[in-house]
């Protein structure tokens, strides 16, 4: 996944780029590094870690000319020698991405005598580019020769000894081009330099630029001059700041309440732009991890209020599996980066079939850019690894599509207690973020190895999605179970003390999970419920309840408590909560 920034104008602090290259540090964090030209020569630093090992080794000197990188390791190990950059002969590169056939290419590398040092994908490009260069004695012709040969995902950016440019290249990976007066930032994503400037050009695939202290050309795969449109990002930059906040995770979840208020009033006022999927004789969903349990909501919100089946796939199993798209099918990616590459894949292939509509939260992101309508969540920047506030806005969106959808039918009952409950629910939501039970819960289960959440119907989405919050920021193993389905296995692995949360929505099945529940209980279990429904009269101790609302809008509340407890649950066990261990929050590799 990497991040990538890079640097070429009159002077700039290196502390600087690097100070750009943490707001990516999202994408990766098992080392990081940096090559400089300084005095005419390329120096590199790479250190294994965070970017503040590497700033321990940086000095306050001023640069020219600069690429670095932080990196989420996909081949070799997370270590100084396979930290980015990697040089080989006249050439230093940063990269984004995989080279599929990079062992095929180092076999041949090898047999002409190049030795190498790491076990990267990185150091094969570095090699091929090298030597394509020393055949053709021309950096872009080598670049252009290299796109022709090298498979895979890539955002490259490179600088020659001897050559006071910076150059990049990309294929399925993101890559920025930010301008200033004095000179260019290249970067993954625009709001790590949004500090420095928000104008920037999107490269496409296949574009490759050169780029001068005064002048940047950009070509296409023809090696034609592209003409660029530069775009100004209007986001606001006080949203990279942590705040008073101890965590952005934390910070994101109490940005909630504004954040539902603003796709609900963008939607609502620009009601034309949402798209009437009732025309459609199926939907299919295609997401990964919180965006995919997302879609699994949607699926029961589509099918019990339109009538229209809906099928939710993981965007990794969609691309290699039996497709059954067709030209009356809707395809919905939902993506908060826009830059996941399981799903820019999917949509590739879906656009060829079908209609495709994105539901995604970085403007201009790929995804967004692929598919043919697109409709973008208010969320903001969203900077912790774990999605709070932008999985928050995928539910609203796609409670927006209902709605046209029931409005075109002529269905929407009720309208007005509904639009009346739909202004409530901000309020209703900050009252739930500031309860003071998740950190009294988590108290009584952050020991614990393992945890169940169960549920039925639309309560064993949120359980999936809760389960995965709670395993990605606290490392506690959980699982998600439909409550019903515990007792054909998993039940055997509950015992005295294991917590199992339960959750209920839904009245009419309340009975049945609570069932489930007691099942666990009677084993044992040390029971938590969050529900919407009164069951005061059970007599459990932990209960988190939360208001009942309009059908449409309960997911919206439900999922909140479960980011909180799982928040509150890392904290205890020391996590690093923003960029838990392994994860990265934009996956640009399959
Ligand atoms: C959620 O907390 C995770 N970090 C992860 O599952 C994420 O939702 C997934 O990688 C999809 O990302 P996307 O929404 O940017 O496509
Ligand atoms: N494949 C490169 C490496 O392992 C880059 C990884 C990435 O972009 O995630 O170093």
């Amino acid at each position: 996944m990497c991040g990538i920034v890079g640097y070429i104008g009159k002077k700039e602090k290196i502390t600087k780029i690097i100070s750009c290259l943490e707001n990516l540090e999202y994408r990766g964090y098992d080392s990081s590094g940096i090559a400089y030209l300084d005095d005419g020569k390329i120096n590199i630093i790479k250190k294994t870690g965070r970017i503040k090992n590497l700033k321990d080794f940086i000095s306050d000197t001023e640069t020219s000319l600069a690429i670095t990188h932080t990196r989420w390791a996909t081949h070799g190990q997370a270590n100084d020698i396979n930290a980015h950059p990697h040089s080989v002969g006249k050439i230093t590169i940063v990269h984004n991405g995989i080279i599929e056939n990079y062992q095929e290419l180092k076999n041949k590398l090898q047999e002409l005598g190049i030795i190498f040092k790491t076990e990267t994908d990185t150091e094969v490009a570095a090699a091929l580019l090298n030597k394509l260069y020393n055949d053709k004695n021309d950096i872009l012709k080598a670049i252009l020769a290299f796109e022709k040969i090298a498979r895979g995902s890539y955002a490259i950016a490179i600088i020659v000894e001897g050559n006071n440019n910076l150059y990049v290249v990309k294929k399925d990976s993101p890559l920025i081009i930010g301008l200033k007066n004095d000179g260019y930032y290249i970067a993954s994503d625009v709001p790590a330099i949004l500090k420095e400037t928000n104008r920037y050009i999107t490269l496409e695939d296949y574009e490759f630029a050169e780029i001068k202290e005064e002048k940047l050309t950009i070509y296409n795969n023809k090696m034609e001059i592209v003409n660029y449109e530069v775009k100004a990002f209007e986001s606001g930059v006080e949203q990279i700041d942590k705040g008073n906040y101890e965590h952005f995770m934390l910070k994101e979840i109490n940005e909630e309440d504004t954040v539902i208020k603003n796709t609900f009033n963008y939607y609502f006022e620009h009601f034309d732009e949402i798209i009437d999927i009732t025309k459609y004789k199926n939907i299919e969903i295609i997401a990964c991890g919180s965006a995919y349990n997302v879609g699994l909501i949607g699926k029961n919100l589509i099918e019990e209020n339109l009538d229209i089946k809906t099928d939710v796939y993981l965007a990794s199993e969609y691309r290699y599996q039996k497709q059954f798209t067709e030209k009356e099918t809707l395809v919905i990616a939902i993506s908060q980066s826009g830059e996941t590459a399981d799903t820019l894949a999917a949509i590739k292939i879906a656009n060829k079939k079908a209609t495709t509509l994105s539901i995604v939260n970085v403007i201009d992101s790929s995804i967004a850019r692929e598919s043919k309508q697109v409709l973008y969540t208010k969320a903001g920047i969203e900077i912790a690894v774990a999605t709070t506030k932008a999985y928050i806005s995928q539910l609203v969106v796609l409670t927006m599509l209902v709605i046209k959808g029931l409005k075109v039918k002529e269905q929407l009952n009720d309208e007005k207690s509904l639009l009346s409950e739909i202004e409530n629910l901000p309020k209703l939501v900050r009252n739930l973020i500031e309860k003071d039970d998740y950190k009294k819960i988590a108290e009584k289960i952050y020991k614990s190895n393992d945890m169940y959440f169960i549920g039925r119907g639309i309560d064993a989405s949120i359980a999936r999605e809760a389960s995965l919050k709670m395993k990605e920021v606290s490392y506690v193993h959980s699982e998600y179970y439909a409550a019903g389905e515990l007792k054909h296995g998993t039940i055997s692995l509950i015992e005295e003390k294991t917590p199992v949360i339960g959750i209920i929505s839904d009245i009419n099945i309340l009975p049945k999970t609570m069932s489930n529940i007691k099942e666990t209980a009677s084993r044992g279990a040390n029971i938590i419920i969050v529900t919407s429904e009164d069951i005061s009269k059970e007599n459990y101790k932990y209960v988190i309840n939360i208001s009942k609302v309009n059908k449409l809008l309960q997911p919206i509340l439900l999922v909140i408590p479960f980011q909180l407890l799982a928040y509150e649950t890392a904290k205890l066990r020391g996590c690093s909560i923003d960029k838990p261990r392994n994860l990265a929050k934009s996956v640009t590799v399959e």
